[in-house]
């Protein structure tokens, strides 16, 4: 039966009725906040291509934690700006490191709110690379031993979910082994099995200081052309041990995003990556598109195309809006 007995507009009619009828919605469960975290007191510095984004010393780190937790936010993500940086990034396994200050330091502060910490050298080495360089390329196997003792410095820190986001080949097995071997059997593993070389990643690097000093990192990320090699990253890391696994960036890949999640049905996130919130704050600056509502429809096409959750830099904003439309 078709038109005129069928008008898909009747159930379009009102917004009592679209809100019933709806297949997909937004909730603050859904929604996980990065936070760089930085030495120092009492610092909180914005970061120039992410306007409204802060690098926070771990007090002030802690104080916002908290405030997310309050407002129902479930959990953060820590990426660390290091004082020093050296060939092998030593500073990322350093106890008393800048990430291992703000675990504690948030776990005080809100015991409930899941602490993820992401786990990568591209912020601790002095060439920007996401691993130890050997004759001109990140060397793999090198590289594993280094992710591993991050990890464990992290999960011993008291870091709930441990994301390694290096693209590093059988890292997910290797922190496995070493968590465990260390009685860290609990502590879970969001792996970003599916991470693109980007162009969106630009004011991150910015923020944590990390672009490469020579080469870029399309011999570990991923080619933008390719979603069955996404399957394929997706499929060795669930078996080398992932608890979670995630897409990123995020709205150029809702494609790759839904067809993982098809194929494995596991727990899938996707990542809303510095360059998307860049491009969204700029066009809303210039009045050119309203802010409120493209936030809301690119968080709600993630989770329509299959995210069980977002990393936003929006998470704590988006979180305020919900609770007062309740
Ligand atoms: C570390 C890492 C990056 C991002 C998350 N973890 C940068 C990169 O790979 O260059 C990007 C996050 C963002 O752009 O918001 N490797």
């Amino acid at each position: 039966m078709s038109f005129p007995t069928d008008r898909p507009r009747r159930l379009r009619r009102s917004e009592t009725l679209r809100r019933m009828v709806r297949e997909t919605r937004l909730s603050v469960d859904d929604l996980v906040q990065p936070l760089f975290v930085m030495s120092g007191q009492n610092v909180r510095r914005e970061i120039a291509s992410m306007p409204g984004q802060y690098r926070l010393s771990v007090d002030r780190a802690a104080e916002e934690a908290a405030r997310l937790a309050d407002w129902g936010v479930p959990a953060v993500i820590l990426f660390g700006i290091p004082e020093h940086k050296d060939d092998s990034g030593s500073s990322a396994w350093n106890d008393e490191g800048v990430v291992q200050g703000a675990v504690q330091a948030i776990k005080q502060a809100a015991p409930n709110l899941l602490v993820i910490t992401d786990v990568c050298l591209c912020e601790y080495t002095s060439h920007g690379h996401c691993g130890v360089i050997s004759q001109g390329d990140v060397s793999n196997d090198l590289t594993l031993k280094l992710l591993a003792k991050t990890a464990l410095s992290h999960a011993q820190a008291g870091a709930d979910l441990i994301a390694p986001s290096d693209m590093m080949d059988g890292r997910v097995a290797t922190i496995r082994r070493t968590l465990d071997e260390n009685g860290f059997h609990e502590t879970a593993i969001l792996s970003y099995a599916v991470k693109y070389a980007s162009g969106f990643y630009g004011p991150f690097r910015d923020a944590a200081g990390s672009t490469p000093q020579f080469g870029d990192r399309c011999s570990y990320q991923m080619d933008p052309g390719n979603a069955l090699e996404a399957l394929r990253e997706a499929e060795l890391d669930l078996e080398e041990g992932a608890d979670m696994i995630m897409v990123k960036p995020g709205i150029a890949y809702l494609d790759v995003l839904a067809l993982v999640k098809a194929t494995f049905n596991r727990v899938t996130a996707a990542y809303q990556v510095s360059g998307e919130y860049a491009m969204i704050e700029a066009a809303a600056h210039n009045g050119w598109i309203d802010r409120q509502r493209v936030i809301l429809e690119t968080l709600l096409a993630f989770k329509r195309a299959g995210a069980d959750f977002i990393l936003t830099y929006y998470a704590g904003e988006v979180a305020g809006w919900l609770r007062n439309d309740k």
